[in-house]
């Protein structure tokens, strides 16, 4: 017999139809606005080349109120795209919390997305543990619920070109869409695509209204996140360092009362610091414009119509350009290629304008590596280079400098001891690039040289905000804990003992905790040397163990204290107690894991296999928690 013709239906027809139009929805989880403004980027060219579509960008958080909305909604959606960033350890940028627990943990199990191709980028970092672990997830789910990969999964890479990594992820897009969104007869005119480069509209003013300048960062909003910080002032401030060392670590205290700001032990603050002011001088040159030019920029055309969409981010309220250039524009991080563009295309030496093309093309890949990014070559050492570039203020806030993000930091404060107070530990950053500039890390140079109300009565502010974290201590008090925190990663444990101290103090009873700290020398960075040994003395904290790492004649850092103390922290363990480690990523915390991986495996007397197991399940209990940067 005549084996049965299967008919394959063609995925084209079941696309969704939105007013005629086939739909497409591309969402973002995004910290700093790279997730997303590679999503309005796919978006822009796509509408080039796909008239006959229509496309929406998603904030992942703003798509659904709660679970079922998620299930009900991505049941909908035909073609989704997803631009998916991971942070710290491994964990999803704030704005894809929600959706990424939804669908890891409650999600219907079962192939129930059939209706879906997608498609997802993820945004990470190689140097860290867990590199793009959230797109990773992200991406088996779908598929393991049934949906289609239409396009293998894009593992950007931060630390080496990530825009690299996006457009050649793009380019096994199209082929894709191609399919699903030409008509056959469209199908020849492949459109050539030149990304325009996007501008706001400017308005210039004459004279400032007084009050115009004090809209930034207003109160007016009851709930405070990254869009609406509030104002807070510098109440307090000290060097943690002693005056033979030759860095530097800031104790700095924000005065929330009267903010409606409130914390948590264990959380993040957020704090939007200004450009130093030297800084702030060369950029003003260069751009070349008066740096007292009132002016505000606009989204929309003179008509009301909307500019590229919804590509560009919302204004920041009008403003002169000094101020424009100290609060709002990154001009210290290396330019991305789209910058570059930007540049090339307000060049009048056509050398410079060929050079910058060059610099941001496929052939110019390597040189891009080499000159800008392991260069560490600011976007004002490159504007520099590039004298006659001198884009327009519309097409400088818009495509050459980014946003000015907020800086985070472990709060390493309680509430229970400093309720109208946010304290931060904050190391200097000092260091000379690779390209010979000085680099002052920007906020943490400003807290060094803040000026706190006990000083002055025309303190330092800064607009902050407070960002919840799930680095908590045991709800039950008795439970023991482990603390692991060299440098600045004492921080959040400041926090804690705190905490322990409060608790102590009105009766309650703990159970045991010992603290790992490590510094270089006892006489140059033991921070906060008092307030530990009160710990100690008052019970919050039954040991204190410290390593130095440049005392002796060799290294000591917390991990071989750990191992030294590997029989204690197994007990501790066996008895229930929850291990916390902060600070540096990419050595410190990786080199504790495997530590610990050692000391489970060795006193638990398992094999590799099992210990990773026990390791495991201590993360998906809560009971192993990380904070790390
Ligand atoms: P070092 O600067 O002497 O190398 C706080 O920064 C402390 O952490 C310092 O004593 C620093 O030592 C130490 N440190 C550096 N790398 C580390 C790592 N991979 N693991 C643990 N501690 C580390």
């Amino acid at each position: 017999t005549e084996p049965q013709k299967v008919v394959v239906p063609k995925r084209k027809e079941e696309l969704e139809v939105d007013d005629g139009k086939k739909k497409v929805s591309i969402f973002f989880g995004t910290q700093t606005g790279t997730a997303e403004s590679f999503a309005k980027a796919l978006v822009e060219e796509a509408k080039v080349r796909y008239e006959k579509a229509s496309f929406k960008v998603i904030d992942v958080d703003d798509y659904a109120a709660d679970d079922d909305e998620y299930e009900e909604k991505l049941k909908k959606e035909s073609l989704a795209f997803f631009f998916l960033a991971t942070y710290g350890d491994g964990e999803p940028t704030d704005n894809a919390t929600r959706f990424y627990k939804w669908l890891v943990e409650k999600a219907e199990k079962g192939e129930w997305l059939k209706k879906l191709q997608y498609g997802v980028f993820g945004l990470g970092n190689r140097q860290y543990e867990h590199f793009n672990k959230i797109a990773i997830v992200v991406d088996d789910k779908f598929a393991e619920m049934g949906a289609k990969r239409l396009v293998p999964l894009g593992l950007g890479d931060d630390e080496q070109s990530i825009e690299d990594d996006f457009t050649a992820w793009k380019e096994l897009v199209w082929p894709e869409l191609d399919q699903l969104l030409r008509d056959k007869d469209d199908m020849s005119i492949a459109t050539p695509y030149t990304a325009a480069v996007l501008e706001y509209r400017v308005v210039y003013h004459d004279k400032p209204e007084p009050s115009a300048e004090d809209q930034t960062h207003t109160n007016g909003h009851s709930v405070h996140d990254a869009q609406h910080p509030i104002r807070s002032n510098v109440a307090f401030k000290k060097e943690l360092h002693t005056p033979q060392s030759d860095r530097s670590c800031t104790h700095l205290e924000f005065d929330i009362s009267h903010t409606g700001l409130s914390y948590e032990t264990g959380d993040h603050v957020g704090v939007y610091c200004e450009n130093l002011s030297e800084v702030v001088d060369e950029a003003v040159r260069l751009v070349g414009l008066p740096p007292d030019t009132y002016f505000s920029i606009h989204t929309d055309k003179e008509d009301g119509t909307p500019i590229g969409g919804s590509t560009l981010p919302p204004p920041f309220p009008p403003c002169t350009l000094r101020s424009a250039l100290e609060r709002y524009a990154d001009v210290l991080s290396s330019p991305k290629k789209t910058a570059l563009l930007a540049l090339a295309a307000h060049a009048s030496d056509p050398k410079e304008t060929e050079r910058l093309k060059f610099l941001a093309s496929p052939a110019g890949k390597d040189e891009y590596a080499q000159w800008i990014v392991a260069s560490q070559r600011s976007l004002l050492e490159v504007m520099e280079s590039f004298p006659s570039a001198k884009p327009p203020l519309g097409v400088f806030f818009a495509a050459v400098a980014p946003r000015l993000q907020p800086r985070y930091y472990s709060i390493s404060s309680s509430p229970k001891m400093a309720p109208n107070r946010i304290h931060v530990t904050c190391a200097l950053v000092y260091d000379k690039t690779p390209a010979g500039r000085i680099h002052k890390g920007l906020c943490s140079t400003w807290m060094k040289n803040a000026t706190a109300l006990t000083e002055s009565q025309d303190c330092s502010w800064a607009p902050i905000f407070v960002r919840t974290s799930n680095f908590r201590l045991p709800t039950d008090p008795k439970v023991p804990v482990i603390m692991v925190g060299p440098g600045t990663g004492l921080a959040p444990f400041r926090g804690f003992l705190q905490e322990r101290l409060a608790l102590k103090e009105a009766g309650t009873e703990l159970g045991s905790s010992i603290f790992f700290f490590g510094c270089r020398n006892r006489k140059l960075d033991l921070i906060y040397e008092d307030e530990l040994n009160n710990f100690v003395e008052t019970g919050a904290l039954s040991e204190l163990v410290v390593a130095f790492s440049r005392e002796g004649p060799v290294k000591e850092y917390v991990q071989h204290k750990m191992n030294q103390k590997a029989s204690d922290i197994w007990k501790l363990l066996s008895e229930g107690a929850f291990l916390y480690v902060c600070g540096d990523a990419k050595g410190m915390a990786r080199d504790v894991h495997r530590t610990l991986h050692t000391i489970v495996q060795e006193q638990g007397s398992m094999d590799s296999s099992k210990a990773e197991l026990y390791v495991k399940d201590l993360q998906k209990s809560g009971r192993y928690l990380r904070d790390v940067w």
